[in-house]
Parts: C-alpha cells; sequence; structure tokens
C-alpha cells in the first residue's frame, strides 16, 4: 500500500531479547495485552523518577514534545496528517464521543455494523437504538464479514458503517476498501475499530477510505492503557463530526486580571480549541504518551510488513498443525491478521494443558481459543503449545 521501499528483515531472535515476558512464558495473548518492552519500559522508569524527584517548572514543553511526536508516528502508521490526530483515552470511549459528535448526521438516518465489532461498541449502539437510532447489526458468514450483506442492509439512509478493522473475535480482517466504497456511495462515513489492527497489518485511511478511527495503545501499539489515538478526517472536523464534549479557555477582560482590558470586548473571553486538540479535554496519560512514542518508533523500525510477514510464519503452522490436533479454526487460513482463533471441544482441559506449559492464550466466548503471536514470539513458542496441547 505503501510506496516506500520495502524495509529489511530485521533479526527477531534479537527482537525477543526487547521483550522480558518472552522469557518466562509461551505468551501469546498478545491480543488482550501485549507487553512493554525494555525500551518503553526504560522511558517509563525515566519519568516515574522525573515525577519522584524532579518534578517541576518547566514541565510541559517536554511532555508536550513527546505527546506531539507519539501523535506524529501514529499519524505515519496510518497515513495520516499530524493535524487529523487527536489522543483518546480508549477506542470504545472515542467511538461513543464521535457518535455523540455526529448527532445531527446520523437523525433520521442508520448505522450498518456487523457482529464481529467489539462487544462494547455493539452494546453502545444498542443503548443508542433504545433512544431511536436505526442500527442493523449485519451476521457474519463462516466468521468472515459478509460485504454483500452489509451492503443488503445499507440503504440511502445510511449515515455511518462502522466495524473492526480486525475482528477480536477471530482476527478477521475486514475490506475495507470495499466497505468505504459502499458507505460513501450512499453519502455515509465509514469508522474503524483498529484497535486490533494498529501495529498489526498496515493501514492507510486514505488508500482505504476510512473517515474516522480509532485505538488504544495496549495491543499492537505495546503501550499501556489509557492512552491511544482518534483519527477524524480534515473536512469532517467540526462540521460532520462534532466535538461532543467541550475544549477551550476562559479568560478575563478586566483588573486585576488584566492591565489592559478591551473596552469593545466582553468581560469573559472563552476560547475553543481547534484541530484535533477540540476532540481532546485536558491533558493525555504522558505515561501512555511517552510509552507510545517509544514503541510507534520501535514498530516503524521494524516496519509493519516485516512485523506481518514474521506473524504470518507462525500462524501458518497454528492453521496447518490445529485441526489435525481436533481445533478446527474458526479464521480463514488465507486471513492476513496475526490473530487466529480455534474452537476448543474442552475449554477447561485444554486451558489447564496450556497452563501448565507455561502458555498464555484466550479463551473467548465460551469455547474460541485465540492465539496472537507477536514480533518477539518464535517457532519454540509455537512448539511449546503445539505439543501442550497435543
Ligand atoms: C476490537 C477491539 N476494540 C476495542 C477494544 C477496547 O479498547 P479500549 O480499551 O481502548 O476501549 C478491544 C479490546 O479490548 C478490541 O479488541
Amino acid at each position: 500500500m505503501s510506496s516506500a521501499p520495502p524495509q529489511p528483515a530485521p533479526d527477531f531472535e534479537r527482537i525477543r531479547a526487547d521483550f522480558p515476558r518472552a522469557r518466562t512464558a509461551a505468551y501469546f495473548d498478545n491480543a488482550s495485552s501485549h507487553p512493554l518492552s525494555v525500551h518503553s519500559a526504560e522511558a517509563l522508569h525515566r519519568y516515574v523518577e522525573w515525577l519522584t524527584h524532579e518534578v517541576g517548572e518547566p514541565w510541559w514543553p517536554a511532555w508536550a514534545a513527546t505527546r506531539d511526536q507519539a501523535q506524529q508516528l501514529f499519524a505515519s502508521l496510518i497515513n495520516a496528517d499530524r493535524d487529523e490526530i487527536a489522543f483518546a483515552r480508549s477506542t470504545v470511549e472515542a467511538e461513543s464521543n464521535i457518535i455523540n459528535g455526529m448527532s445531527e448526521h446520523l437523525a433520521g438516518g442508520n448505522v450498518v455494523t456487523n457482529d464481529l465489532a467489539f462487544s462494547a461498541a455493539l452494546y453502545n449502539y444498542q443503548m443508542r437504538q433504545l433512544d431511536g437510532l436505526d442500527v442493523r447489526v449485519v451476521r457474519h458468514r463462516d466468521w468472515q464479514l459478509d460485504v454483500a450483506a452489509m451492503e443488503a442492509a445499507m440503504n440511502a439512509d445510511t449515515r455511518l458503517v462502522s466495524v473492526a478493522m480486525v475482528s477480536n473475535v477471530n482476527g478477521f480482517l475486514a475490506d475495507m476498501r470495499a466497505l468505504s466504497e459502499l458507505a460513501h456511495a450512499r453519502g455515509a462515513l465509514l469508522y474503524a475499530d483498529i484497535m486490533q489492527a494498529a501495529g498489526a497489518v498496515p493501514i492507510d485511511v486514505r488508500a482505504l477510505g476510512i473517515d474516522i478511527a480509532a485505538c488504544s495503545t495496549f495491543k499492537w501499539l505495546m503501550g499501556v492503557k489509557g492512552y491511544g489515538f482518534l483519527y477524524v478526517r480534515a473536512d469532517l472536523q467540526g462540521t460532520i463530526v462534532k466535538p461532543s464534549q467541550h475544549s477551550g479557555v476562559a479568560s478575563f477582560n478586566y483588573q486585576p486580571w488584566t492591565d489592559s482590558p478591551d473596552p469593545d470586548a466582553a468581560d469573559i473571553l472563552f476560547q475553543p480549541t481547534t484541530g484535533p486538540s477540540r476532540y481532546e479535554v485536558s491533558y493525555p496519560s504522558y505515561e501512555g504518551a511517552i510509552c507510545a512514542q517509544e514503541s510507534l518508533r520501535y514498530i516503524h523500525e521494524l516496519g509493519i510488513d516485516n512485523i506481518r510477514a514474521h506473524a504470518s510464519s507462525l500462524t501458518d503452522r497454528l492453521h496447518a498443525e490445529l485441526p489435525k490436533l481436533g481445533y478446527p479454526s474458526i479464521t480463514p487460513p488465507d486471513n492476513d491478521s496475526p490473530i487466529v482463533s480455534f474452537v476448543a471441544s474442552d475449554p477447561a482441559a485444554a486451558m489447564q494443558k496450556l497452563r501448565a506449559a507455561g502458555v498464555h492464550v484466550a479463551m473467548r466466548f465460551g469455547n474460541k481459543m485465540r492465539i496472537a503471536p507477536s514480533v518477539y514470539n518464535n517457532h519454540d513458542d509455537i512448539t511449546r503449545l503445539l505439543e501442550a496441547l497435543a
């Protein structure tokens, strides 16, 4: 998708050494919570040291620069402009704020989503349905987002199509280009929950036609909870997507607040925040921004295509081997994400065997075993998992 020349493949064994968690377990639960690298941990320690021993003026410039760089690095990761990125505290919260801010756009229309979206996002839409919004939740077909069924659910009143670009259920990578074309043809916008996509698969919001997107950083962006990013296409900011929380400042135009009051101006002057910061209230988590800055640099250095190629070599083996051991897959084998899910006939027994072998996966929706290898996992980890379940 990007026209940049391919980056040389990194030495993934060296990368393994950057993640101490790799030494204590075969940890495959990166789609729940990714471990920190030593680089992010060191940056965080430095911040804690500063907070503990040195906090004081001037504190603003240093950490504001960190926040700005994290947002810039994220913008380039998804091929957006820096002025299209706000910080967000959570994916679900950002989507909820965005829906609130689009109330005029959504009025009288419908939203099309699907059952591979994140459950808290669906709950959010369900609550709005109770308030009168027409919400259409399209069912998956064979655990895949069914573009034709999504199209059938859309009509001239569709205002928003909302999907998880990569599903947390089984890693299914949605055809965002097809969805944006369908949405845009009806005057609707495409929102992408990129929580399981950012850092894991290539994202080009321009090429894919994504209008709005959000994620936090504790999964494939290798950061912490409570910090993330919101992308809103420049021309939608303050027009179709209005801020849903008030963000701005007040100043007093009288003494003793000012020595030179402006007689033609009001006593209290209110100035709204502009640009993407209009969607931000107060400070971000600087702990989050510091980790994100480190890990985004790291991800850029490795290159998303290299990260994908590494994860595929591991998930290919799972696709080939686990069904033979009695765990059928609910992720299509040609799916292009690092998350694969398998059905366990006896989930408790499977989890017990894995735990005993020091292997961490997620068991979700009763019996769906989700395995999500990252940059520091290797074939020995896969062997350990397969032997535990054999
Ligand atoms: C697809 C998806 N969206 C959203 C979330 C929640 O993100 P946040 O905690 O940033 O709201 C998760 C995971 O927890 C997820 O897998």
